[in-house]
C-alpha cells in the first residue's frame, strides 16, 4: 500500500527490545536523528520475559576466553569464532554500560554482581535482576532512558517493507499503524539507514515461550526485499516450560534454566533423575541436549511432560531467588515449594536469522539487522544459554558505531521495494500455520513430516491465492492480525525447506531419519535469498 504519511530521519530502528532501544540510544547520543518504531507498545516484545539472565565473564577467575569454549560447544561446530570473540570480549563491559544506563542487577552481599549458572556454562557467568525478572529490568531501565533522550517513539506501527532509492540502498520503511493519532493508517519512516530489531519467531509453533508478537516479521520484510538469511532450521526449544495441557497454545510461562543453575532435578514421575550419566554436566548439559532427554523420556513413559524438582529449595529461596516463577506456577495451581513442577520443551529462540557481518550490515545496503531477528553466527546451531540478551546489547553498540563512522546521506528518490507477490492471509491462518509447523518441524523432525509440512503450507499459499484471484475475490482485510499470519507462513516455508535440506542431526535440529551429526557434508550453514516471484 502507498504510504499516507511520512517522518524523514537519519536511522529508523524497528523494535524496542534490548537490542533495538541500545542501538537508538547511542545513535541518539552521537546526534543523529533517530526514531523507534515498535508494533505494540515500547516494552511488549521478548526482552521483558527473559528471565535467567545475561552470560558475561564478570565473575573471578572467568575470562572471555572460556566463556567463548562454552559458546562454541553449545553451537556444536557452527558458531563463527570471531563473531564470538567479538561477543565475549566486548560483553562484559556492554553490561557495565548497561548498568550506567540504569539497569539494576542483582548484587552479592559484599556488592559484586551476583552471578548464576545455566545450561552450558562451566561458570557462574549470569547475571540477573529482580531474581528471575531480569529482563523486565532490562527493559524498564532502556524504556527509561528511551523516554528521556533525543529520539522519536511510534508505537502500535507494524512494519511492512523496505524503502530503497534508485541506487538500491536502503530508504526506510513503510509502517501500518494504529492509534496513533497524526501517525495512523499506512505511513512511512524515510531514513538512510534502517536496523531490524523486530525479535524472533516463535509464534510459528503452538507453544512458545515468545510473546504474541514474536511472528518473523523483520525475517520476512528481509526476506521480501531480497536480503540474505541463513540458519532457520535451527529452532531452539527450550527444556523447561511450564506445562499447562497438551492443547495450551499460545505463550507459555517459562521455568527459567537458572532454577536448574541453582541445583533443581530433572526427574521422572517416579522421582528418577534421568540426565545423571548422560552428560558430565547432568542438568546443566546445554539445552539442546536436555531437551532431547526430556522428549526421549517422555516417549519412553508415554507421558507428556517430566518434572523439575527443587522442593529441596525452600519457600525462602523460592520467593527470594524466583519470585516470578513461583508465582506463575502457583497461578497454575501448582506449588514448587512442596511439589515438582511439571515441564515439557517449547519453542524459545530462533538461532538463526538475517544474515549480518561483524557490524550487523545485512546483504542490502543501508539494512542492518540486530538481537533475535539476525545471524551474527554467534549461535551456531544452537545458542547457548543467557547469550541473547548479550547479543543484542554488543551487537547494538558495533551497528551504532558503524552508523554514526557512516553517517549516510539521506535521499530524495524513495521507491518502495519488495512487496509480497503473494496474496494476505486471513488472520484465522495462523492457528493452521501453528498446527502444521509444531507436527511437522517441531522439536523432532523428519523426511516425512518435514515433506507434509511443505505440502500443507504450500496449500495454504495456493488456498489463499485462488481466492484472492476468483470471479468474487475472497481477500483478507489488511490489519496487523493478517500481515504476521502472511510473515507466519513465508518464514515457515522457509524454515521447513531449510529442515529437509539439512539431512543430519546437529544442536538444535533433529532429525529423527537423521540421527547423527554429518560434518564431511553439513559443516556449514545454509544460506537462502528467495526469488522475486516466490516473495
Ligand atoms: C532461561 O532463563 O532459561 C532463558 C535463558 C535464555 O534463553 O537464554
Amino acid at each position: 500500500p502507498a504510504p499516507g504519511w511520512a517522518i524523514d530521519a537519519d536511522v529508523v530502528v524497528v523494535g524496542s527490545g534490548v537490542a533495538g532501544l541500545t542501538t537508538a540510544l547511542r545513535c541518539a547520543a552521537a546526534g543523529l536523528a533517530t526514531v523507534v518504531v515498535t508494533k505494540a507498545r515500547l516494552d511488549d516484545g521478548s526482552t521483558r520475559w527473559a528471565q535467567g539472565g545475561i552470560a558475561a565473564a564478570l565473575g573471578e577467575g572467568d575470562t572471555p576466553e572460556q566463556h567463548l569454549a562454552d559458546t562454541l560447544v553449545a553451537g556444536a561446530d557452527l558458531c563463527d569464532e570471531t563473531a564470538v570473540r567479538a561477543l565475549v570480549t566486548e560483553g562484559p563491559d556492554a553490561v557495565r554500560r548497561l548498568i550506567e544506563t540504569g539497569a539494576l542487577f542483582d548484587k552479592t552481599t559484599s556488592g559484586d554482581i551476583a552471578l548464576t549458572r545455566e545450561g552450558g556454562h562451566h561458570r557462574r557467568r549470569i547475571a540477573h535482576a529482580g531474581g528471575d525478572a531480569t529482563g523486565a529490568e532490562i527493559s524498564r531501565a532502556l524504556v527509561e532512558a528511551v523516554r528521556s533522550a533525543a529520539l522519536r517513539t511510534v508505537e502500535n506501527a507494524l512494519v511492512l517493507d523496505l524503502l530503497t532509492d534508485a541506487e538500491g540502498r536502503t530508504a526506510g520503511v513503510t509502517l501500518h499503524v494504529m492509534g496513533e493519532g497524526q501517525h495512523d493508517g499506512v505511513g512511512a519512516v524515510r531514513a538512510p539507514a534502517v536496523v531490524l530489531a523486530t525479535g524472533g519467531m516463535g509464534q510459528v509453533f503452538s507453544a512458545t515461550t515468545n510473546p504474541s508478537v514474536s511472528t518473523g516479521d523483520g525475517v520476512a520484510l528481509a526476506l521480501r526485499a531480497g536480503a540474505e538469511v541463513s540458519d532457520l532450521e535451527f529452532v531452539q526449544f527450550h527444556p523447561t516450560v511450564l506445562f499447562l495441557g497438551a492443547d495450551s497454545e499460545g505463550q507459555q510461562p517459562l521455568v527459567s534454566e537458572a532454577v536448574r543453575g541453582e541445583g533443581a532435578h530433572l526427574v521422572d514421575a517416579s522421582g528418577t533423575r534421568f540426565m545423571l550419566g548422560q552428560h558430565e554436566l547432568a542438568e546443566l548439559a546445554p539445552r539442546d541436549i536436555v531437551a532431547k532427554a526430556i522428549t526421549r523420556q517422555m516417549h519412553r513413559h508415554g507421558t507428556e511432560h517430566m518434572y523439575l524438582d527443587a522442593r529441596h529449595f525452600g519457600a525462602e529461596m523460592w520467593e527470594h531467588r524466583f519470585p516470578t516463577i513461583l508465582a506463575a506456577c502457583r497461578a497454575h495451581g501448582i506449588d514448587p515449594v512442596t511439589e515438582p513442577i511439571p515441564v515439557a520443551p517449547a519453542a524459545h529462540y530462533a538461532s538463526g536469522g538475517i544474515r549480518t557481518d561483524l557490524t550487523g550490515r545485512t546483504t542490502v545496503p543501508g539494512l542492518y539487522a540486530c538481537g533475535e531477528v539476525a545471524c551474527t553466527g554467534v549461535h551456531g546451531a544452537n545458542r547457548l544459554a543467557s547469550n541473547s540478551l548479550l547479543e543484542g546489547l554488543v551487537f547494538a553498540e558495533r551497528i551504532a558505531a558503524d552508523i554514526v563512522r557512516d553517517r549516510p546521506e539521506r535521499t530524495e528518490a524513495v521507491e518502495p521495494v519488495g512487496g509480497s507477490t503473494s496474496p494476505l492471509l486471513v488472520a484465522e491462518s495462523r492457528t493452521e500455520i501453528q498446527r502444521i509447523m509444531t507436527k511437522g518441524a517441531g522439536v523432532i523432525r523428519s523426511a516425512a513430516s518435514l515433506a507434509t509440512a511443505a505440502e500443507e503450507l504450500e496449500a495454504l499459499q495456493r488456498t489463499a491465492a485462488d481466492e484472492a484471484g476468483a470471479a468474487e475475490p475472497k481477500v483478507a482485510v489488511p490489519g496487523v492480525d493478517a500481515w504476521e499470519a502472511t510473515n507466519l507462513l513465508l518464514v515457515s516455508r522457509v524454515l521447513v525447506a531449510a529442515a529437509r535440506e539439512r539431512e543430519e542431526t546437529r544442536g538444535c535440529h533433529w532429525r529423527e531419519d537423521r540421527p547423527d551429526r554429518d560434518d564431511e557434508h553439513w559443516r556449514r550453514h545454509l544460506v537462502v535469498r528467495i526469488a522475486p516471484d516466490r516473495r
